[in-house]
């Protein structure tokens, strides 16, 4: 067994009604305003107000700032930050998806300094450049998910469309809250493409070529297992909180399992789709799935098989080349039977902009390098003509 390091959250609570002990951490952790961090979406739900509504009686003062955007870009952390400065807050609740989770991340750092926040901001983009403190942290997760609630990672759109990491341990909130309450009202599309999300992250981790580790491993069975059991219940039938609290606890035991074994090829290349077409995050990884999978295949078809006991445990004795064409077509079929699109060109994408998601996905090296198998930018080019 190699050496390996692993980090998460330091506390979480998990079970429907959890929220009910926001105010409780929130003082456990002595925060006196503290600032909830989300999205004009999430506004529209009533969610925030219930959770808003958890403090009349506490000696927490909250104040609400709902102006995070999808795949968040640079600007709009910058003015989340500054607002948080401004009203003098000690303390940040992400309430959200991963955009609004990762913007409460770094609003945590950048509104616990005086320096300049752009230049501030820019010189932590890359791994472990986070040097100063961060405010108390809490992170609620209302998609399941990006697993962004126990990742030390942040994901920024810089420039025009490219997608950025901020990666440090610092990043890791002091308490994560699992409540299935919160995703009740997920429409079904975000349901389907969040859980895909997931689903790939338990895979990636698996099959992530330099630093998976036992640990990781089990995580990632144990979430793919959950998640591949639930994600057409709770498409179909979006108030099953049974299968919705297992849907949570499945992402963020897949968040877990990526943290410490970082995802590759297909978040490499889903994430040009999301920086120039905004496809969002699940479903461009969604699209991208089998056809890395396919080429990932030739050289580690025994890690697709070993994940083929984990979601249909009941399968006919095969050989690991046909139980690893099987796990490609049973994630076929979910994403089948959820109902996402298959083809680029349903998600606004033209044939000749296919040579530039290939050369952009070419910067993702930070994913790249933890892919099985080597990918160039022809590769990725047959990759996306393969699903156009
Ligand atoms: N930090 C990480 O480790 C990590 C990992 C993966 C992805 N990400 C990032 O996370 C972002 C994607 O996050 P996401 O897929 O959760 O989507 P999102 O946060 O962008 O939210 C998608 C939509 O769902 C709505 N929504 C969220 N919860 C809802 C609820 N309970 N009911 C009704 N509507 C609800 C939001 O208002 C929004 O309109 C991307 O920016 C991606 O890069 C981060
Ligand atoms: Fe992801």
């Amino acid at each position: 067994m190699n050496t390996f390091e692993f980090s998460t959250c330091s506390s979480l609570m998990c079970g429907v009604d959890a929220i009910q002990e926001l105010p409780d951490l929130l003082k456990r952790l002595a925060v006196e305003r503290a600032l909830i961090v989300t999205d004009p979406g999430l506004m529209t739900t009533g969610i925030v107000d219930r959770v808003a509504a958890l403090f009349d009686a506490s000696a927490t003062d909250v104040t609400i700032y709902s102006e995070v955007e999808a795949d968040p870009p640079e600007a709009v952390v910058l003015r989340a930050a500054q607002f948080a400065r401004e009203a003098k807050i000690t303390g940040v609740i992400g309430l959200g998806g991963g955009s609004s989770l990762d913007v409460a991340k770094l609003i945590s750092v950048l509104a616990c300094s005086d320096h300049d926040l752009n230049e501030l901001l820019k010189s932590i983009y890359g791994i472990d450049l986070i040097t100063g403190p961060r405010l108390p942290l809490i992170q609620v997760p209302t998609t399941a998910g990006t697993g962004s609630e126990v990742t030390p990672i942040s994901i920024v759109t810089t420039g025009e469309a490219q997608k950025t990491g901020i990666v440090s341990k610092r990043l890791l909130p002091d308490y994560a809250i699992l409540d299935a309450q919160l995703t009740v009202g997920l429409p079904a599309h975000v349901t389907a493409a969040t859980g895909v999300d997931a689903m790939v992250h338990a895979i990636e981790a698996y099959s992530s070529k330099n630093k998976k580790n036992p640990y990781s491993d089990m995580l990632a069975k144990q979430a793919l297992q959950m998640l591949s059991r639930n994600i057409r219940r709770v498409v179909q039938d979006g108030s099953d909180l049974a299968a919705r609290q297992e849907m949570l606890l499945g992402s963020m035991l897949a968040g877990q399992a990526f943290a410490n074994a970082p995802v590759a090829a297909v978040h490499a290349l889903a994430y040009p789709l999301g920086g120039h077409f905004h496809v969002p995050h699940g479903l461009s990884n969604s699209l991208v799935l089998p056809p890395v999978l396919r080429f990932n295949a030739k050289v580690v078809p025994g890690l697709y098989a070993e994940l083929l006991d984990v979601i249909k445990p009941d399968h006919a004795p095969s050989s690991t080349k046909e139980k690893c064409d099987q796990f490609i077509m049973e994630l076929e079929s979910i994403i089948d039977d959820v109902a996402l699109p298959k083809t680029l060109r349903e998600c606004g994408v033209g044939r000749q902009d296919l040579p530039t998601l290939a050369s952009d996905a070419m910067l993702q090296q930070r994913l790249l390098i933890n892919n099985p198998v080597a990918v160039n930018e022809q590769d990725a080019l047959e990759i996306y003509n393969s699903i156009y």
